[in-house]
Order: C-alpha cells, then sequence, then structure tokens
C-alpha cells in the first residue's frame, strides 16, 4: 500500500510539470496514462495485491489519480486547440494597411516633362553649381562688372563677399558647358536659381529655369524659332499661338522674347496676361560672339543659339497656381493633386 502511495507521488509530480507544444504531444500524453496499456491501467493492477480492509481507501486514491490524469488531459488538450483557434481567427479578407504613397512636386513634373522633349531633339543635360564666383554667373555672359544689366537681377551675396554669390540664372551652367567641351554643343540645363526679391505671389527670392545652349556651324535663329515652336507644341498642344517679341539680353545678339497665348482665358485677357492675352515665358537669342570667344571658340566658324524659361510660369499655365509661394509651402492639400508618372 505504502509503495502505491509513493508510487502514485512520483506520478502526480509528473503529471504537474507535464507540457505540450502540438496536437501530437497531447496525443502521446493520453497513451502513456489513459491508453489500454498505459500507466492508469498498470496502476489498477496492483489492487488485486492490496489486502482487502485496505482496497477501499486504494481504491479511492486511484479513482482520485485517474481524475487528476482525465482533467489534467482536458486541459492539455483545451489549451492547445485554443492557441490553434487564435491563429484561425484571423481574418485574411479584411482591408490592408493603407500606405501613403507620395507624389511628385509639380515643379519636379514640370520640369521633367520640359527635359524629356529636348532630350528628343538629342540635347543632353548639364548641370552647375547653386553658388556660382562673379565669373560664371556675369563675366563670362558678357556683363562686366560695371554694366547695367546687371542690375536686372538682384543678387545675394555669399558672406558679402562680391566674388561668390549664388547663381540669378541658369545661364551659368552656359559657362560652364563651354569651358569643358567643344562644339559641337547642345544641352539642356535644368536648375534653382536665386534672386533678392520680397515674397509674394508673383515674386520669389528662388525659383527654377531650364536653360537650352546649341553651338555648331551654320546654326540660324530660324533653327532656335523652329526648335522652341515644337516645344511649345510638345508641351502646351497644337492650338497655342507664340509669338517672337524683340528684346535685349547682354548673352545674345539678336535677342527675343517669346509669348505663348494665354491658356488662362484663351487670349480673352484676365490677371495673369495682365489683359494682353499673352503671357511671356521664355528669354532667348543668337549667342553673343564675345560670348563664345569667352570660351575660345571660333565665331566666325561657330554660331550658337540659347534659352532660358522659367518653369513656375510654364506650371502655372499648365495647373493654373495663382501664387508661387505655394510651390515652397510644403502644404500637402497643394502637393498631393499632381499625379504623374514622369
Ligand atoms: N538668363 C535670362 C534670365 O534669367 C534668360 C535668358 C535669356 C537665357 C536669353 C538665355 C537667353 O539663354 O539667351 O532672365
Amino acid at each position: 500500500m505504502n509503495s502505491l502511495v509513493q508510487q502514485l507521488d512520483i506520478y502526480k509530480q509528473e503529471i504537474i510539470s507535464y507540457n505540450v507544444s502540438n496536437a501530437d504531444e497531447v496525443e502521446a500524453f493520453r497513451i502513456k496514462y489513459l491508453g489500454t496499456k498505459g500507466i492508469i491501467k498498470h496502476a489498477m493492477g496492483f489492487m488485486k495485491d492490496v489486502p482487502n480492509e485496505q482496497k477501499r481507501e486504494a481504491g479511492q486514491l486511484l479513482n482520485e489519480f485517474k481524475l487528476m490524469v482525465e482533467a489534467k488531459y482536458e486541459s492539455l488538450k483545451e489549451s492547445f486547440s485554443a492557441s490553434e483557434q487564435i491563429t484561425n481567427t484571423i481574418d485574411f479578407s479584411l482591408p490592408g494597411n493603407i500606405y501613403n504613397v507620395g507624389t511628385r512636386h509639380p515643379l519636379s513634373i514640370i520640369r521633367n516633362k520640359i527635359v524629356s522633349i529636348f532630350q528628343r531633339l538629342g540635347f543632353a543635360i548639364a548641370e552647375g553649381p547653386e553658388i556660382e564666383d562673379d565669373w560664371h554667373n556675369f563675366g563670362a555672359m558678357n556683363l562686366p562688372e560695371d554694366h547695367p544689366a546687371r542690375d536686372m537681377q538682384d543678387t545675394f551675396y555669399v558672406n558679402q563677399n562680391p566674388t561668390w554669390l549664388l547663381r540669378t540664372h541658369t545661364s551659368s551652367v552656359q559657362a560652364r558647358v563651354m569651358e569643358n567641351q567643344k562644339p559641337p554643343i547642345r544641352v539642356i540645363c535644368p536648375g534653382r536659381v536665386y534672386r533678392n526679391e520680397t515674397i509674394s505671389a508673383r515674386a520669389h527670392c528662388f525659383f527654377h529655369q531650364v536653360e537650352g545652349l546649341y553651338i555648331d556651324e551654320n546654326v540660324s535663329f530660324a533653327d532656335l524659332k523652329q526648335t522652341l515652336y515644337f516645344f511649345v507644341q510638345e508641351m502646351f498642344g497644337k492650338d497655342v499661338k507664340v509669338r517672337f517679341r524683340p528684346s535685349y539680353f547682354p548673352f545674345t545678339e539678336p535677342s527675343a522674347e517669346m509669348d505663348i497665348s494665354c491658356l488662362i482665358c484663351n487670349g480673352d485677357g484676365c490677371n495673369v496676361c495682365k489683359h494682353t492675352g499673352w503671357v511671356e515665358i521664355l528669354g532667348s537669342g543668337m549667342v553673343h560672339p564675345k560670348v563664345l570667344e569667352n570660351f575660345g571658340i571660333d565665331s566666325n566658324k561657330y554660331t550658337g543659339f540659347a534659352f532660358g524659361m522659367g518653369v513656375e510660369r510654364i506650371c502655372q499655365l499648365k495647373y493654373r497656381v495663382n501664387d508661387l509661394r505655394l510651390y515652397s509651402q510644403n502644404d500637402i492639400r497643394f502637393l498631393k493633386q499632381f499625379t504623374s508618372v514622369i
């Protein structure tokens, strides 16, 4: 009888700390304790050796033990199938988490479009620094120190040092290209420029330009016009009207500004076109012989045309943005209205 009590105590300890991690192990427990050749069956076999006067007590002990094993078996089964149920309760038909995808800035969309139109005409992309020296921004472009046309562009100087400045136009990239390449040259130069202007709906202290430069033998004003006509048609469609007005830039001779018919009012007159029906989109001209000579390019052999356009202005016409400040305020309500794949 004593040995039966001892043996059951050992089993009880084992059962209390018994753990399973999958359905097979639950089944192994059942077979070990409750199976036809299991421990309970085996323990019942002791009954025949127990003296009659102790049979009642031994029967009770064995019964308690059996109940304990059965309870443990039920709880193992339950805990395991409960954890199985958790994985089964994931509803795969629920909508997933939505991650917001960013959009391109409208100025980037327009700049990319401008660049890709000229790339199709064989123009390569060139870039230059935003912090420039006086020579590349002004001197080389035929604007010597005392030239009155410097006043056309209010300049930010770096640390009030007159030799270093924030470029006022992308024409400085023309200078860098001519310095490093021999004709034929055919480049498009997109970039940010800076001017010391009071910020308002119509002016900003930084904006964006795309410069174009084409130098080769026999390049004529007709080439310039035809190239820009093509650009306008690709950018704005076939119905847009174009006109050239004579103008002045120190780095081109002759010079012209190009207007297109106002897309906001279709030429009827509005605030954007100042009631003229026309909007200026770029400056252009034949590269001044002095500019070519500044870089050792023979102006008797080579001629070239150049142009520079404002990306914000083209963006305004395409998207009807009426306040320049919107471009740099980072207001998501404004930015998310523009979508493009380029
Ligand atoms: N650099 C001029 C500006 O910022 C624009 C310009 C005019 C560029 C005529 C040119 C050009 O290349 O030929 O106002």
